[in-house]
């Protein structure tokens, strides 16, 4: 009797011991295995004789089921136990940081993000935006903004000549934006309003000239557009851009072409500790060249200088972002450095807008 009870005490121990699944598979094995104790005890009612059957069957029996019980409860807490153990372990916390999503992390070049700004300005004035092609004829950038054949203001362009084609014409690379304003005039309808941002190209590199860098146009024609309106364009332009109250602009008779009269147009600055201000001081920047547009250019367009004029200017884009956000060199933003690009550019999400306010 006594040996059922230490066995049952001694064998339940073991299980309560048992510190795993391997563990508790051994203690199973040494009692209820093929040779187990438990199981040897109950190959022993046989050789019983009825009566003692009778007495210890049920104590044997008992015992095994106890022993399988304890076995069966023990193997759910070690088996609770292993899988909360495997969750710690295998824990991710949710909540910390990823990798910023390409929304946030991507950054606007800023020659995108300020012809961004110079149409918030314009289309602001009513202008609308018109472009062309890269490509152009010689006619189109040259020979109808009155370039006459084999004028010297041709090779003031350093122009990017093509092969010649079959009909032996030889395209240009843009040197201006220019074309787009016969392109326009010849494609519509006076009142014209607009402007053309755009790639150009000319045969310079150093560290204020690419051989492709952009411009932006302006182009006014109607019945009566005069010079008073350009300069109240163009100065509005500016203090909007440059984001100032008020700016001096000065405007220097020149020579273009396809204007006549030509001013170039240099604003009001300040240049103290190495940094342009703008609106204050008594330094003076070049920004755009200007004039009314040539009778003969609105000619070659089929205008009648008599019934309609106009104006028109240009201005380098690159140029003026360098100015307003203070980049040294201009070589690198066609150089496509995400660390320049990461530092320069402008977050996606800020796209430009007066009411807005321009740069925020
Ligand atoms: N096309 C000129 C250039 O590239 C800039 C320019 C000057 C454009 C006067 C104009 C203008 O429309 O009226 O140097």
């Amino acid at each position: 009797m006594t040996d059922l009870h230490s066995l049952e005490r001694d064998l339940l121990a073991q299980v309560e011991a048992a510190s795993d699944e391997a563990a508790l598979e051994a203690v199973r094995v040494a009692a209820l295995g093929k040779k187990g104790s438990v199981s040897d005890l109950l190959k022993t009612l046989g050789s019983m004789t009825p009566d003692e059957r009778r007495e210890r069957g049920p104590l044997i029996n008992g015992l095994r089921d106890a022993v399988q019980a304890a076995i069966a409860g023990r193997r759910d807490v070690l088996a609770s136990a292993a899988l909360d153990a495997r969750l710690q372990a295998e824990r991710v916390d949710v909540s910390l940081p990823v990798r910023e999503a390409p929304e946030t992390r991507g950054r606007i070049h800023p020659i995108s993000q300020v012809i961004e700004e110079i149409t918030a300005i314009f289309a602001d004035m009513g202008f609308s935006v018109a472009e062309g092609p890269d490509i152009e004829t010689d006619y189109l950038n040259f020979t109808a903004l009155n370039f006459p054949e084999g004028h010297p203001a041709r090779e003031m362009h350093d122009t990017f000549f093509l092969a010649p084609d079959a009909n032996g014409e030889r395209k240009v690379l843009r040197t201006h934006t220019s074309p787009v304003q016969i392109r326009t005039m010849t494609t519509k309808a006076p009142p014209i309003r607009i402007v053309i941002p755009g790639r150009t190209y000319r045969h310079d590199s150093d560290q204020t000239h690419t051989p492709m860098f952009h411009q932006v146009e302006g182009l006014v024609i109607d019945s009566h557009a005069n010079i008073a309106h350009m300069k109240w364009v163009l100065e509005e332009f500016c203090k909007a851009f440059f984001e100032v109250d008020q700016v001096k602009m000065r405007f220097r008779p020149s020579f273009f072409p396809f204007t006549e009269p030509s001013a170039e147009v240099d604003i009001q600055c300040s240049r103290k500790g190495g940094e342009i201000r703008f609106g204050e001081g008594e330094d003076w920047l070049e920004i755009l060249g200007c004039g009314m547009v040539h009778p003969n250019v609105l000619r070659n367009c089929g205008l009648d200088p008599d019934k309609v004029q106009g104006f028109a200017w240009g201005m380098g884009i690159d140029r003026i972002a360098m100015l307003k956000y203070g980049m040294p060199d201009l070589r690198p933003f066609f150089e496509a450095d995400v660390r320049w690009l990461t530092h320069y550019g402008f977050r996606p999400l800020d796209i430009p807008a007066l009411v807005s306010g321009l740069t925020s």
